[in-house]
């Protein structure tokens, strides 16, 4: 294929080699007359280990040529792969001077072409970027519409600096963001070589899922580093702790607790943590990421509560009390705290939760829930029909197979569903079901 690449900094240096090495043509463009002249020259641009060769090759076998003129690049490529930096502004907020005016300048070369050309921003950018601000600057300066004349999607980079070559053949995953499902094969053919799974998704979501793996990799850095100050206060190998926390691919490492939903809650983790914040506190330690897990937990909960207020209803039934499914465990659980402040704003409650319901009458929870729950006690009902026949609102706190049949037979009209539970994995169940963060 005949690829032009605008930017040819880390990521456009490197993808450049590499689609070269694939036997692709590529038309590198920078603005940088000196980065030009240094691959011309057959040398790379940036310092990473590999690449020198890699662009002397291309250069070589005439597979690599670069330009400053935009308007050549797209002539004579059939599709162009957007990598110019988005860097950081004082505020904060992504600086898209540079990719928009690379898109003002694409737009105005897709003016002069007769045939179609397929659009590939690479930068990372935040969602909606693509679809709001970039295709309409293509179509502005081209006067033509997109997805009849050309074709955009987003198609994010997971290349490390220093190890990129070898990302770029292996990647976690090829991610396709499109807005026409025939672009995803011409990214396909392109990628083919490339030994990763190949995820086709919407153009937004394929722009979060970037956003989103950048944000875990701090997380899981800021964290490790966390503990690491707290392992070395009480003189513990911090090492040898992350090294076999690691080896746990079962919980640890693993996609079990990364899907969304409501707050955690139970006999172990919020104690455990408040333990280790008080311990921290003691040893003079500031440990802001783990700090803010309990107070992120505890706005999950009044966003539940939120969603129910903002219905206007005053009838609510509430699907589940114990902190998971398949326990009778009522210790910290966040549907108990919902259902106090549900209580607390004047509502009308009713709740379901046969494991609850058993333990009513028997077992080590009789106990607490007569002591401790009484007045949520009072408003349990037996029965999903005795639920059902109260409610205006339904919310949905645990995620058990009978309340996914419950929800799907209920039907819709006459009942609002709230899920805190994904009870479902078609989030267009019908117009009056509203997930808790989906
Ligand atoms: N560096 C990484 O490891 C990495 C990894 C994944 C994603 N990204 C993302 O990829 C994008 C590029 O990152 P980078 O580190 O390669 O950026 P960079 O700043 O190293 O390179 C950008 C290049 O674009 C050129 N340029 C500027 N204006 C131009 C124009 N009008 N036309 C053509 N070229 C122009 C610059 O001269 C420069 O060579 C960013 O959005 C970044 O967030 C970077």
């Amino acid at each position: 294929m005949r690829i032009s690449i605008f930017g040819l900094g880390y990521v456009g240096a490197v993808t450049t080699a590499c689609f070269a090495r694939e036997g692709h043509e590529v038309v590198g463009v920078d603005i940088d007359e000196s980065k030009l002249d240094l691959i011309r020259s057959g040398r790379s641009p940036i310092v990473e280990e590999g690449l020198s060769e890699l662009i002397a090759e291309g250069v070589r076998e005439d597979r690599i040529r670069v330009t400053r003129n935009s308007l050549d690049a797209v002539q004579q490529t059939e599709a162009s792969l957007i990598c110019v930096g988005t860097p950081s502004r004082r505020n904060g907020s992504l600086d898209l001077s540079i990719v928009t005016q690379v898109a003002a300048h694409l737009g105005s070369a897709l003016k002069e072409k007769n045939s179609g050309h397929l659009v590939i921003f690479r930068s990372t950018v935040l969602p909606g970027t693509v679809n709001q601000t970039l295709i309409p600057m293509l179509e502005e300066h081209s006067g033509k519409q997109e997805g009849r004349d050309f074709h955009v999607c987003f198609n994010p980079e997971f290349l490390r600096e220093g190890s990129s070559i070898k990302d770029f053949y292996n990647p976690p995953f090829t991610v396709a963001g499109v807005r026409q499902d025939g672009v995803a094969s011409i990214l396909r053919s392109l990628y083919e070589r490339v030994q990763a799974p190949f995820l086709t998704t919407t153009v937004e979501a394929a722009e979060m899922i970037k956003c989103t793996c950048n944000t875990f990799h701090a997380l899981k850095i800021a964290f490790a580093n966390e503990i690491g100050n707290l392992c070395k206060a009480l003189q513990i190998d911090s090492h040898e702790v992350m090294g076999i926390f690691c080896q746990d691919t079962k919980l640890n490492l693993a996609p079990v607790y990364l899907k969304p939903g409501f707050a955690f809650g139970g006999s172990c983790l919020p104690k455990d943590l408040r333990a280790i914040e008080f311990q921290s506190r003691n040893l003079a330690l500031d440990l802001p990421v783990i700090r803010s897990i309990l107070p992120s937990n505890a706005l999950q909960i009044e966003r539940a509560i939120e969603m129910v207020l903002d219905t206007g209803k005053r009838r609510v039934s509430l699907m589940g009390l114990s902190f998971k499914p398949g326990t009778d465990d009522l210790r910290e659980s966040p549907l108990v705290v919902l259902a106090e402040r549900l209580l607390g704003k004047g509502l009308k409650l009713k709740i379901f939760d046969d494991h609850v319901s058993l333990a009513r009458l028997v077992g080590s929870n009789k106990r607490y829930i007569e002591h401790e729950i009484p007045h949520l006690s009072r408003l349990m009902v037996e029965s999903l029909k005795e639920l059902f026949n109260h409610a205006e609102v339904i919310i949905v706190g645990n995620k058990t197979s009978g309340f996914a049949a419950a929800v799907r037979e209920l039907g819709t009209a006459q009942h609002i569903v709230i899920d805190l539970a994904r009870i479902t994995d078609n989030p267009s169940l019908h117009d009056n079901y509203h997930g808790i963060c989906w």
